[in-house]
């Protein structure tokens, strides 16, 4: 790329990039930034924005190698990576290798498409781990196979993204029916699809079920893509996708151990109104308490949006075996399962949570070691 070329105004560097981009930095941001400000081991900021004129006055800027040097009419020097002010332009938000753009499916996925991965791939290489990672993100959902019998062998899968999420539920948790069940997860009845917690104030990010038994009669796993559905609510009935975004409903877990509530809606938006989150979950949703003269229209949206879940245009449906793991994101991808039959066979899944900063990080670290 061709040299830059600098436009030194009192209160502003204009850089003019090779590609012909120009940006505007200004001084009080180029002052922020300056590399003398941060402690030389953690790079956190020592400097004190406060000891700072609102608007310093730059006088120069010369190219030096890889760097510009700014000179200050206070005395300041700063030799500023060029990198740096490439990789930060105003307005725009810098790369993020842990930021994967995700790829909406419907009746496109099939059971053979969902991305595949060897447990004993993804436990001896990273590079395994960093497609299996991407590929999760961008689907949102992914079959590892091949894990060895053992109650661990998932988790062990788990840790090699970060440390788990724990939950009033414990860090790993048991699908089995059982007798004196808190949770509907723990009988062999039918769970339509939902995400899990949406209860919490966060709730878990990926979710991972490791398939350690499924003999009894029953029990398919049922999946469906919660962005897409959102995605094409807004085009179809854009104000049902309104009130789902903007009215909060509750949710509610509570037994003897915990009471854990909040008020959210089922879809959550970004500043850019992208759709980051889906909380849908009818069997823990609270008693609806918004006022009554938007009720029966909140209850035709939450409706359409029930309805969308059971289309088979947007649903997944195949039976776990032993030794694999469904790996999904539980903030946007909806999970479900068919009733079963304990008297036929054993069903046996062993679960846990890694939340999405811990996913996103190892995605990071993963591409700054392949450079
Ligand atoms: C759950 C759940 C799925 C299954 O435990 O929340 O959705 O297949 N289980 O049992
Ligand atoms: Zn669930």
């Amino acid at each position: 790329m061709a040299e830059p070329g600098f436009e030194v105004r009192p209160d502003t560097l204009v850089v003019t990039w090779g590609d012909a981009n120009t940006c505007s930095y200004p001084s009080i941001w180029l002052r922020d930034n300056c590399p003398s400000g941060l402690h030389p081991q953690t790079h956190e900021r020592l400097l004190d924005l406060l000891s700072l004129d609102a608007a310093p006055v730059l006088l120069s800027a010369q190219a030096d190698g890889d760097a510009v040097v700014l000179a200050y009419q206070d005395g300041h020097r700063s030799r500023l990576p060029l990198a740096l002010l490439s990789a930060h332009r105003p307005g725009t938000m810098a790369a993020d290798p842990g930021a994967v753009p995700c790829a909406l499916w419907r009746a496109d996925m099939t059971v053979a498409g969902i991305p595949r991965f060897a447990a004993a791939a993804v436990l001896a290489g990273d590079t395994a781990l960093a497609d299996w990672l991407r590929q999760t993100a961008r689907s949102g959902l992914s079959l590892i196979t091949g894990l060895d019998d053992r109650i661990e062998a998932g988790t062990q899968v788990a840790e090699r993204i970060g440390f788990l999420r724990k939950t009033n539920f414990g860090t790993t948790f048991e699908v089995i029916s059982v007798p004196d069940p808190n949770n509907l997860a723990y009988t062999p009845v039918a769970l339509p699809l939902h995400t899990d917690l949406p209860n919490q104030e966060v709730p878990p990010g990926f979710q991972f079920l490791h398939c350690i038994a499924n003999d009894a009669r029953g029990g398919g796993s049922l999946f469906a893509d919660g962005f897409a559905i959102a995605e094409d609510l807004r085009r179809a009935d854009p104000e049902a996708f309104r009130l789902l975004c903007e009215v909060p409903i509750p949710y509610r877990f509570h037994d003897d151990e915990a009471d854990i509530r909040v008020h959210e809606p089922v879809i959550t938006l970004d500043r850019s109104g992208a759709v980051i989150e889906i909380r849908y979950n009818a069997h823990i949703a609270g008693v609806f308490d918004m006022p009554a003269a938007i009720m029966p229209e909140y209850y035709r949206a939450y409706r359409a949006f029930m309805a969308m879940t059971r289309d088979p245009g947007y649903r997944l449906t195949f039976k776990l075996e032993a030794g694999e793991m469904v790996v999904f994101d539980n903030r946007r991808v909806l999970h479900g399962r068919e009733a079963f039959d304990p008297s036929t066979g054993f069903r046996h899944l062993h679960g846990c949570y890694v939340d999405r900063g811990e996913f996103t990080s190892r995605l990071r670290l993963l591409a700054r070691a392949a450079g």
